[in-house]
Protein backbone atom coordinates (compact mmCIF):
# COMPACT_ATOMS: atom_id res chain seq x y z
CA UNK A 1 0.00 0.00 0.00
CA UNK A 2 1.29 3.46 -0.84
CA UNK A 3 1.01 6.33 1.84
CA UNK A 4 0.89 9.73 0.46
CA UNK A 5 1.19 11.56 3.52
CA UNK A 6 4.99 9.31 3.88
CA UNK A 7 5.81 9.36 0.41
CA UNK A 8 5.15 13.36 0.13
CA UNK A 9 7.55 13.90 3.31
CA UNK A 10 10.31 14.79 1.18
CA UNK A 11 8.20 16.48 -1.91
CA UNK A 12 10.92 19.09 -2.72
CA UNK A 13 13.37 16.87 -3.52
CA UNK A 14 10.79 14.31 -5.40
CA UNK A 15 9.53 16.70 -7.24
CA UNK A 16 12.23 18.31 -9.24
CA UNK A 17 13.38 15.53 -10.85
CA UNK A 18 9.43 15.98 -13.00
CA UNK A 19 9.69 19.68 -13.30
CA UNK A 20 13.43 19.06 -14.96
CA UNK A 21 11.85 16.08 -17.21
CA UNK A 22 8.50 18.58 -18.29
CA UNK A 23 10.95 21.24 -18.95
CA UNK A 24 12.08 19.46 -21.94
CA UNK A 25 8.96 18.60 -23.70
CA UNK A 26 8.06 21.23 -26.05
CA UNK A 27 4.47 19.94 -26.82
CA UNK A 28 2.33 23.46 -27.29
CA UNK A 29 -1.40 22.53 -27.93
CA UNK A 30 -1.51 19.00 -26.77
CA UNK A 31 -4.75 17.64 -26.81
CA UNK A 32 -4.58 15.06 -23.82
CA UNK A 33 -2.20 14.73 -21.65
CA UNK A 34 -1.60 11.78 -19.54
CA UNK A 35 0.34 11.32 -16.12
CA UNK A 36 0.69 7.73 -15.20
CA UNK A 37 2.06 6.66 -11.98
CA UNK A 38 0.67 10.43 -10.77
CA UNK A 39 1.08 9.24 -7.07
CA UNK A 40 -0.53 11.81 -5.28
CA UNK A 41 -1.68 14.23 -7.67
CA UNK A 42 0.23 17.47 -6.65
CA UNK A 43 2.85 17.03 -9.83
CA UNK A 44 0.22 16.07 -12.46
CA UNK A 45 -1.50 19.55 -10.89
CA UNK A 46 1.13 21.50 -12.75
CA UNK A 47 0.79 20.17 -16.12
CA UNK A 48 -2.61 21.84 -16.25
CA UNK A 49 -0.79 25.07 -15.78
CA UNK A 50 1.17 24.78 -18.36
CA UNK A 51 -1.52 23.61 -20.65
CA UNK A 52 -4.49 25.02 -19.27
CA UNK A 53 -6.57 24.29 -22.84
CA UNK A 54 -5.23 20.27 -22.92
CA UNK A 55 -7.19 17.18 -20.92
CA UNK A 56 -5.08 16.30 -18.22
CA UNK A 57 -5.76 12.32 -16.83
CA UNK A 58 -3.64 11.73 -13.89
CA UNK A 59 -3.95 7.07 -13.14
CA UNK A 60 -2.29 5.89 -10.24
CA UNK A 61 -3.04 2.10 -9.29
CA UNK A 62 -2.92 3.06 -5.47
CA UNK A 63 -6.53 4.38 -4.41
CA UNK A 64 -5.03 5.90 -1.79
CA UNK A 65 -2.96 7.88 -3.80
CA UNK A 66 -5.73 8.98 -6.47
CA UNK A 67 -8.05 10.07 -3.00
CA UNK A 68 -5.58 12.59 -2.16
CA UNK A 69 -5.04 13.95 -5.42
CA UNK A 70 -8.76 14.24 -5.40
CA UNK A 71 -8.71 16.85 -2.51
CA UNK A 72 -6.31 19.05 -4.89
CA UNK A 73 -9.25 20.68 -6.67
CA UNK A 74 -7.34 21.11 -9.83
CA UNK A 75 -9.11 20.46 -12.92
CA UNK A 76 -7.06 17.00 -13.70
CA UNK A 77 -9.17 14.06 -13.90
CA UNK A 78 -7.41 11.47 -11.57
CA UNK A 79 -8.46 7.85 -11.92
CA UNK A 80 -7.37 4.21 -10.34
CA UNK A 81 -5.76 2.09 -13.66
CA UNK A 82 -2.87 -0.29 -13.93
CA UNK A 83 -0.37 1.51 -16.50
CA UNK A 84 0.77 -1.97 -17.58
CA UNK A 85 -3.00 -2.88 -19.13
CA UNK A 86 -3.29 1.15 -20.29
CA UNK A 87 -3.58 2.20 -23.74
CA UNK A 88 -3.01 5.70 -25.40
CA UNK A 89 -6.02 7.08 -27.24
CA UNK A 90 -5.82 8.78 -30.51
CA UNK A 91 -5.82 12.01 -28.62
CA UNK A 92 -3.01 11.23 -26.59
CA UNK A 93 0.13 13.93 -27.42
CA UNK A 94 1.85 14.01 -24.32
CA UNK A 95 2.42 10.74 -21.74
CA UNK A 96 4.36 11.68 -18.35
CA UNK A 97 5.51 8.84 -16.25
CA UNK A 98 8.06 9.99 -13.41
CA UNK A 99 9.21 7.32 -11.06
CA UNK A 100 6.98 4.89 -12.36
CA UNK A 101 8.63 2.54 -14.23
CA UNK A 102 10.77 1.10 -11.77
CA UNK A 103 7.80 -0.68 -10.45
CA UNK A 104 6.88 -2.49 -13.67
CA UNK A 105 9.05 -5.54 -14.74
CA UNK A 106 9.98 -5.81 -18.29
CA UNK A 107 8.62 -2.21 -19.11
CA UNK A 108 10.76 -1.75 -21.80
CA UNK A 109 8.36 -3.74 -24.06
CA UNK A 110 5.23 -1.82 -22.57
CA UNK A 111 7.46 1.50 -23.97
CA UNK A 112 7.22 -0.33 -27.21
CA UNK A 113 3.92 -0.81 -26.73
CA UNK A 114 2.92 2.87 -26.61
CA UNK A 115 5.29 4.17 -28.90
CA UNK A 116 3.22 1.76 -31.37
CA UNK A 117 -0.44 3.34 -30.58
CA UNK A 118 0.45 6.76 -29.62
CA UNK A 119 -0.09 9.47 -32.53
CA UNK A 120 2.99 10.74 -34.63
CA UNK A 121 4.98 13.93 -33.15
CA UNK A 122 3.80 12.66 -29.40
CA UNK A 123 5.93 13.26 -26.45
CA UNK A 124 6.81 10.40 -23.76
CA UNK A 125 8.42 11.48 -20.78
CA UNK A 126 10.19 9.58 -18.28
CA UNK A 127 12.31 9.43 -15.31
CA UNK A 128 13.14 6.61 -13.67
CA UNK A 129 15.98 6.85 -10.25
CA UNK A 130 19.02 5.28 -11.19
CA UNK A 131 20.45 4.50 -7.67
CA UNK A 132 19.84 0.91 -7.35
CA UNK A 133 23.38 0.37 -6.92
CA UNK A 134 23.80 2.89 -4.16
CA UNK A 135 25.01 2.53 -0.21
CA UNK A 136 20.93 3.07 0.55
CA UNK A 137 19.97 -0.06 -1.38
CA UNK A 138 23.35 -1.70 -0.89
CA UNK A 139 22.43 -1.70 3.02
CA UNK A 140 18.74 -2.87 2.64
CA UNK A 141 19.69 -6.38 1.00
CA UNK A 142 22.95 -6.31 3.03
CA UNK A 143 20.35 -5.95 6.05
CA UNK A 144 17.87 -8.50 4.20
CA UNK A 145 20.63 -11.08 3.60
CA UNK A 146 20.72 -11.78 7.39
CA UNK A 147 19.30 -15.04 8.92
CA UNK A 148 16.79 -13.25 10.27
CA UNK A 149 15.46 -11.96 7.34
CA UNK A 150 16.58 -13.56 4.81
CA UNK A 151 13.72 -16.09 4.18
CA UNK A 152 10.59 -13.26 4.01
CA UNK A 153 12.54 -10.18 3.10
CA UNK A 154 14.90 -10.81 0.61
CA UNK A 155 12.82 -12.35 -1.91
CA UNK A 156 10.75 -9.27 -1.97
CA UNK A 157 13.89 -6.79 -2.90
CA UNK A 158 13.99 -6.50 -6.66
CA UNK A 159 16.95 -6.61 -8.78
CA UNK A 160 18.16 -3.74 -10.50
CA UNK A 161 14.82 -3.09 -12.60
CA UNK A 162 16.22 -0.14 -14.59
CA UNK A 163 18.26 0.56 -17.86
CA UNK A 164 20.37 2.91 -18.68
CA UNK A 165 20.30 5.95 -21.04
CA UNK A 166 22.18 4.38 -23.42
CA UNK A 167 19.71 1.39 -23.13
CA UNK A 168 16.38 3.73 -23.14
CA UNK A 169 17.73 5.41 -26.47
CA UNK A 170 18.01 2.43 -27.92
CA UNK A 171 14.83 1.30 -27.55
CA UNK A 172 13.09 4.32 -28.29
CA UNK A 173 15.47 5.63 -31.51
CA UNK A 174 14.18 1.77 -32.93
CA UNK A 175 10.61 2.90 -32.59
CA UNK A 176 11.84 5.74 -34.79
CA UNK A 177 11.71 8.08 -31.60
CA UNK A 178 13.61 11.46 -31.72
CA UNK A 179 15.67 10.92 -28.29
CA UNK A 180 16.87 13.02 -25.54
CA UNK A 181 18.50 10.81 -22.69
CA UNK A 182 20.26 12.06 -19.64
CA UNK A 183 21.13 11.34 -15.98
CA UNK A 184 21.51 13.63 -13.11
CA UNK A 185 22.73 12.67 -9.64
CA UNK A 186 21.24 15.37 -7.21
CA UNK A 187 22.81 16.03 -3.60
CA UNK A 188 19.99 16.08 -1.58
CA UNK A 189 21.39 17.39 1.81
CA UNK A 190 18.49 16.08 4.05
CA UNK A 191 17.87 17.52 7.69
CA UNK A 192 18.80 14.85 10.30
CA UNK A 193 15.61 14.19 12.72
CA UNK A 194 14.82 11.27 15.14
CA UNK A 195 14.49 9.12 12.23
CA UNK A 196 17.84 8.67 10.12
CA UNK A 197 16.56 11.06 7.08
CA UNK A 198 17.88 8.33 4.07
CA UNK A 199 15.62 5.64 6.70
CA UNK A 200 12.81 7.88 6.61
CA UNK A 201 12.90 8.79 2.81
CA UNK A 202 12.91 4.61 1.97
CA UNK A 203 9.99 4.79 3.90
CA UNK A 204 7.94 6.21 1.25
CA UNK A 205 9.20 3.78 -1.70
CA UNK A 206 11.48 0.68 -1.28
CA UNK A 207 10.40 -0.30 2.19
CA UNK A 208 6.98 -0.21 1.21
CA UNK A 209 7.61 -4.33 0.28
CA UNK A 210 9.39 -4.94 2.96
CA UNK A 211 6.77 -3.30 5.61
CA UNK A 212 4.18 -5.54 3.56
CA UNK A 213 5.81 -8.58 4.47
CA UNK A 214 6.78 -8.14 8.33
CA UNK A 215 3.55 -6.02 9.57
CA UNK A 216 3.70 -3.08 11.72
CA UNK A 217 4.77 -5.19 14.94
CA UNK A 218 7.91 -6.14 16.09
CA UNK A 219 9.64 -7.70 13.42
CA UNK A 220 9.12 -3.74 11.35
CA UNK A 221 10.21 -2.22 14.47
CA UNK A 222 13.36 -4.87 14.86
CA UNK A 223 14.31 -4.57 10.80
CA UNK A 224 14.26 -0.81 11.23
CA UNK A 225 16.36 -0.15 13.70
CA UNK A 226 19.01 -2.41 11.87
CA UNK A 227 18.87 -1.17 8.87
CA UNK A 228 18.82 2.78 10.67
CA UNK A 229 22.16 1.52 12.13
CA UNK A 230 23.24 0.53 8.21
CA UNK A 231 22.40 3.72 7.16
CA UNK A 232 24.01 5.86 10.20
CA UNK A 233 27.00 3.86 9.14
CA UNK A 234 26.54 4.89 5.36
CA UNK A 235 25.22 8.43 5.79
CA UNK A 236 26.51 10.15 8.64
CA UNK A 237 25.43 13.22 10.30
CA UNK A 238 27.43 16.78 9.65
CA UNK A 239 26.06 20.15 10.54
CA UNK A 240 22.87 18.25 11.44
CA UNK A 241 22.71 17.18 7.46
CA UNK A 242 22.57 14.19 5.71
CA UNK A 243 24.17 14.46 2.46
CA UNK A 244 22.57 11.99 0.06
CA UNK A 245 23.12 11.58 -3.72
CA UNK A 246 20.14 10.66 -5.72
CA UNK A 247 20.99 9.58 -9.60
CA UNK A 248 18.21 9.48 -11.69
CA UNK A 249 17.82 8.43 -15.32
CA UNK A 250 15.43 10.79 -17.73
CA UNK A 251 14.09 10.42 -21.30
CA UNK A 252 12.00 12.47 -23.56
CA UNK A 253 11.00 11.27 -27.02
CA UNK A 254 9.03 11.79 -29.81
CA UNK A 255 7.12 9.66 -31.89
CA UNK A 256 7.34 9.51 -35.64
CA UNK A 257 10.48 11.70 -35.81
CA UNK A 258 13.56 10.89 -38.03
CA UNK A 259 16.29 10.08 -35.64
CA UNK A 260 18.44 12.36 -36.81
CA UNK A 261 16.00 15.14 -35.89
CA UNK A 262 16.32 16.77 -32.60
CA UNK A 263 13.31 16.20 -30.55
CA UNK A 264 12.34 19.39 -30.72
CA UNK A 265 11.47 19.44 -34.26
CA UNK A 266 7.76 18.45 -36.18
CA UNK A 267 7.68 15.51 -38.11
CA UNK A 268 6.95 15.71 -41.68
CA UNK A 269 3.07 15.11 -42.27
CA UNK A 270 2.47 15.50 -38.51
CA UNK A 271 -1.41 16.90 -38.12
CA UNK A 272 -2.06 20.25 -37.12
CA UNK A 273 -3.68 19.63 -33.91
CA UNK A 274 -0.41 17.83 -32.72
CA UNK A 275 2.38 19.62 -30.46
CA UNK A 276 4.11 22.27 -32.52
CA UNK A 277 7.90 23.07 -32.32
CA UNK A 278 8.66 25.01 -29.22
C1 LIG B 1 7.41 6.74 -6.63
S1 LIG B 1 5.71 7.07 -6.85
C2 LIG B 1 5.75 8.37 -8.06
C3 LIG B 1 4.57 9.29 -7.96
C4 LIG B 1 4.66 10.54 -8.84
N1 LIG B 1 4.71 10.21 -10.24
C5 LIG B 1 5.87 11.34 -8.46
O1 LIG B 1 6.74 11.51 -9.28
O2 LIG B 1 5.94 11.80 -7.31
C6 LIG B 1 5.19 5.70 -7.82
C7 LIG B 1 3.71 5.69 -8.06
O3 LIG B 1 3.44 4.68 -9.04
C8 LIG B 1 2.24 4.05 -8.71
N2 LIG B 1 2.21 2.72 -9.34
C9 LIG B 1 2.95 1.63 -9.06
N3 LIG B 1 2.63 0.62 -9.88
C10 LIG B 1 1.68 1.10 -10.73
C11 LIG B 1 0.94 0.55 -11.80
N4 LIG B 1 1.13 -0.73 -12.19
N5 LIG B 1 0.04 1.32 -12.44
C12 LIG B 1 -0.17 2.60 -12.06
N6 LIG B 1 0.50 3.18 -11.03
C13 LIG B 1 1.40 2.44 -10.37
C14 LIG B 1 2.25 3.99 -7.19
O4 LIG B 1 0.96 3.80 -6.66
C15 LIG B 1 2.87 5.34 -6.85
O5 LIG B 1 1.89 6.32 -6.65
Amino acid sequence: MWDPSTYLRYDDERSRPFHDLIARVGAERPRQVVDLGCGPGNQTATLARRWPDARIVGLDSSPEMIARAGRLGSPVTFEVADARSWRPGPDTDVVVANALLQWLPGHEELLRTWLRDLPPGAWIAVQVPGNFDAPSHRALREVAARPRWRDRVAPRLRADPVSSPAGYASVLTGAGCAVDAWETTYMHLLPAGDVHPVLAWMEGTALRPVRAVLGDGSDWAAFHTELGHALAAAYPVRSGRVQFPFRRIFFVARTGAATAAPAGSVPRGSDPHQPRQP
